[in-house]
């Protein structure tokens, strides 16, 4: 691949060049290292997508669901042949180690499995009706074209959280993967079409935020799915409002960790430090904030900033050990810089970290130091806003209560943890914390796909990926009542 490869949209079935602009996508461990040119998509290749999502749709819904769960497990086959390989672009192109870049395939391949079971289930309910001779039942419907919008963090799994349930219920799609990860989109799309995908049925449209707001407000979108920030999430949603289209929103967390002080406290360290600094804290379940009971800050603090420190930084394409890799690009890094002052000013303390690593290896890069804050009060801003980055803030407590109310005490609600021996307490936990996802000795990352994946509060708008609630997303559901009795009946009415 030469840094003049020039990548394309896929429209009803064809790839096809850019018409006037393109984007640079680029190694984030080391900016000169060019992937490729990709499509800064307009109206036009926007409106020939939809279009062509359009006229697949009536062919694919009558597409027998078994049929289509084939072509999905075809591709699930497809990803885990071609999982070292995929794996290795995901590192260059967004700077994952490899290893987790491992994980995302893996999950895009768990996705896919689950996806084409449920070709030969999408249950929906019988039940017997009020009245003789007459039969109910629900069944679910597609939607028709979605649009899908997903972004670079998890560059395969969450196109696959999307893509798989919205084609497998037999709605078509037209896709755009974030400006960062246009390469592992492509792969993706490519990979469906090799197990067999008819034209038309998913369309892949790269480009930035102009070209996602050409697909979430173009009319024959009936439902978009879009992660990502806050700030895009609530014009989708004002949209969405506006126009009567469905949307599934997820955007991002405040995740904190309680560790208690009958916690197995090396576990805890463990967790913490992977859940705070694995794929360099830019994760919408990162552990942005540890609360710790106040008999253990001490010990807790001492270890975890000591493994903070000797946690290896660099470029997961030349270098396997490699725990930690870059941020994925200038913004971001520009944005944990800013985030870190911040900080500083409101008078937290960094313990470790809050800067670039040394040594000339690092310059082309967007590295950033594992940082962890201390002295934190819980209404500031590092406590309460998104970072996105590798810092976390220690914070000290007296009691299980207060670690809930801390932990509560933010706009978001997408994960949390709570390390601790006494089932008792683990228990309360989670009844009276308020996020989507609660882990019981287990960091804030890592969750399965055949469980709901979303949060409550500034997260996400009521919808759940993953599990079976994924395919709620992309479904109405009809309800069918079937009179075998030759007469009138009145529910309701003639039933005494
Ligand atoms: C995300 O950060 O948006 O639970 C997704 C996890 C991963 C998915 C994260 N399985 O950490």
């Amino acid at each position: 691949m030469s840094n003049k490869t020039q990548f394309k949209n896929y429209i009803a079935g064809k790839w096809e060049k850019a018409k006037d602009n393109t984007f640079i996508d680029q190694n984030p461990a080391d900016r000169e290292d060019v992937l490729g040119l990709f499509p800064e998509s307009g109206a036009d290749e926007v409106d020939r997508a939809v279009r062509a999502a359009h006229v697949a749709f009536d062919a694919w819904r009558l597409t027998p669901a078994p049929q289509r769960a084939e072509i999905i497990f075809r591709a699930a086959e497809i990803l885990k042949k071609r999982k070292e390989e995929l794996a290795r672009i995901m590192t260059r192109e967004m700077g994952k180690v490899i290893k987790e870049a491992r994980g995302d395939v893996q999950e895009a391949v768990d996705m896919a499995l689950h996806a084409a079971g449920e070709g030969r289930r999408l249950f929906g309910q019988t039940t017997p009706s009020e009245l003789k001779n007459k039969f109910a039942m629900s069944v679910r419907m597609p939607i028709g074209v979605c649009g899908l919008i997903t972004p670079w963090n998890f560059p395969m799994a969450i196109p696959s959280w999307k893509i798989f349930p919205a084609l497998v219920t037999g709605n078509t799609a037209v896709f755009k993967p974030a400006e960062d990860t246009p390469l592992c989109g492509t792969r993706f799309v490519e990979i469906l079409e090799e197990a067999g995908l008819p034209p038309g049925v998913l369309n892949l449209v790269h480009g930035g935020a102009s070209t996602g707001q050409l697909i979430v407000r173009h009319p024959d979108i009936r439902l978009i799915s879009f992660t990502g920030s806050c700030e895009v999430g609530r014009e989708v949603a004002e949209h969405a409002a506006r126009t009567r289209k469905r949307c599934s929103l997820e955007m991002g967390g405040k995740n904190a960790q309680i560790v208690m002080e009958d916690a197995n406290l090396e576990l805890a360290v463990e967790g913490a430090l992977w859940g705070a600094f694995g794929t360099t804290g830019q994760r919408c379940t990162a552990t942005s904030r540890i609360i710790l009971h106040e008999k253990i800050y001490e010990p807790f603090r001492r270890k975890f900033i000591q493994r903070a420190k000797k946690i290896k930084i660099g470029d997961g394409s030349k270098d396997r050990a490699v725990e930690m890799g870059p941020l994925v690009n200038e913004i971001q890094k520009k944005r944990v810089r800013e985030y870190v002052e911040i900080g500083k000013k409101e008078g937290a303390k960094v313990e470790c970290g809050g800067n670039e690593p040394a040594g000339s290896r690092f310059k082309k890069g967007n590295f950033y130091s594992p940082t962890v804050f201390t002295q934190v009060r819980p209404k500031m801003r590092i406590m309460q806003e998104e970072i996105f980055g590798p810092v976390t803030c220690l914070v000290k407590v007296k009691s299980l209560e207060e670690a809930i109310r801390v932990l509560n005490d933010t706009p978001y609600g997408l994960s949390s943890s709570i390390y601790t021996e006494n089932v008792n307490r683990a228990f309360k936990a989670i009844r009276d914390i308020e996020a989507g996802i609660t882990y019981i000795n287990g960091p804030t990352i890592g969750a399965e796909v055949h469980l709901p994946f979303g949060g409550i509060k500034n997260t996400g708008n009521g919808h759940r990926e993953g599990g079976e609630t994924g395919y709620d997303i992309f479904t109405e559901w009809k309800t069918v009542f079937v009179d075998y009795s030759g007469k009138l009946q009145k529910a309701q009415i003639d039933v005494e």
